[in-house]
């Protein structure tokens, strides 16, 4: 059975950009593979928040997980800091990773340009943390979106690189992983590439948000005057809502509100009200199990220790390993 691990950082409501490019497959795994998905805890505290926030956000992805299928009877679902194991292992990839490999990271540039005020080393070393979190289980797979490729060729490089240094062949290199089809990014609805709640919150919808707000927020989606010739590319944000409605409606709906574009006679308005229905009735039946799950701490509680006991178990064993192997030994 090979071993599956991922991990959602602790933000709040998970957004479809989330649900399509990670959970959804997390779901599908769970059932023929060795699965640990875990709430990303300590990858939050990079943005400093609240005592309070932290808390309740963990609760929040706990809940969605929960939600949007994974079952904690077949995957193993923790939270990232009820397993310490995982930053001892994160400290000792820390001493063979290098500033210039580091500082190269796409996300980390990112991060320099979007808070500028807040660049510490937590986002510098962020690239390792999620290493440790993954090869402390020695995984093969990692089920995640388009933006997490860079992270997981640098999973590899610090994987086999601790192998070389101690002439061992004790970690796997692990892969991202999509059925065999190209990692996804689900667009945002103010034109970027990347939904994402960071830069804009109308951007992203959550898989929590009301009727009422999922239509406003698409409704607010950036369009243009729209296409005045026939069959031309559409620019990008048309291109959003085009994708958009690919992953959230019927092929018939998207035919037809592309042939209407490439004729020039799309009608924005009618599109996204279409669309937004369909997302609605794609994520109502998740929101109704989230609102069930919030009420009910006790199971949450049992699932996160039951999760907690799993996950560092495993850890446990790796960790104890990897001390040998890199000659802490007893005296
Ligand atoms: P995070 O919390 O930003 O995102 C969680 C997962 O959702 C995917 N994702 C998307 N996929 C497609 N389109 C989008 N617009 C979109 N936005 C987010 C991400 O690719 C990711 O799979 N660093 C990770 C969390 C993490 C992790 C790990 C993941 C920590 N340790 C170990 C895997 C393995 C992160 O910030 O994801």
């Amino acid at each position: 059975m090979e071993i599956v691990v991922s991990g959602i950082r602790s933000t709040g409501n998970l957004h479809l950009g989330n649900y399509f490019g990670a959970i959804r497959n997390f779901v599908k795994m769970q059932h023929e593979n060795h699965c640990y998905f875990f709430i990303a805890d300590y990858h939050s505290l990079t943005t400093h928040p609240t005592p309070t926030d932290l808390h309740d956000s963990v609760k929040t992805v706990l809940v969605d997980f929960i939600a949007c299928g994974l079952d904690p009877d077949k995957a193993t679902l923790y939270i990232q800091s009820d397993v310490p194991e995982v930053a001892e292992l994160y400290l000792l990839l820390n001493m063979n990773a290098y500033l210039g490999e580091l500082e190269r990271c796409t996300s980390f540039k990112e991060k320099i340009r979007t808070q500028s005020n807040n660049v510490n080393a937590g986002l510098l070393t962020y690239p390792t943390l999620m290493a440790a979190d993954i090869i402390i289980h020695k995984a093969h797979k990692v089920p995640v979106g388009k933006d997490q490729e860079q992270h997981l060729e640098m999973t590899r490089t610090f994987a086999s690189r601790f192998n070389r240094i101690y002439g061992v062949d004790y970690f796997p290199e692990p892969v991202a992983y999509n059925f065999g089809e190209d990692l996804v990014k689900i667009p945002g609805l103010d034109g970027s590439t990347k939904m994402s709640k960071s830069e804009n919150e109308n951007s992203a919808i959550c898989l929590a948000d009301s009727p009422e707000a999922i239509l406003k927020k698409v409704m607010k989606a950036v369009t243009d005057a729209g296409p005045t010739e026939p069959n031309q590319p559409k620019p990008q944000p048309i291109e959003n809502i085009f994708q958009l409605m690919h992953a959230f409606s019927t092929t018939d709906t998207y035919n037809h509100f592309s042939n209407l574009y490439d004729r020039c006679e799309i009608r924005y308005g009618d599109m996204k009200k279409q669309l937004a229905e369909d997302i609605i009735a794609y994520t109502t039946p998740f929101r109704e199990k989230m609102e069930a799950l919030n009420q009910d701490d006790a199971y949450l509680g049992k699932v996160a220790r039951m999760g907690a006991e799993k996950a560092r178990e495993s850890a446990a064993k790796t960790i104890r390993e990897v001390r040998e192997i890199i000659g802490f030994k007893r005296m």
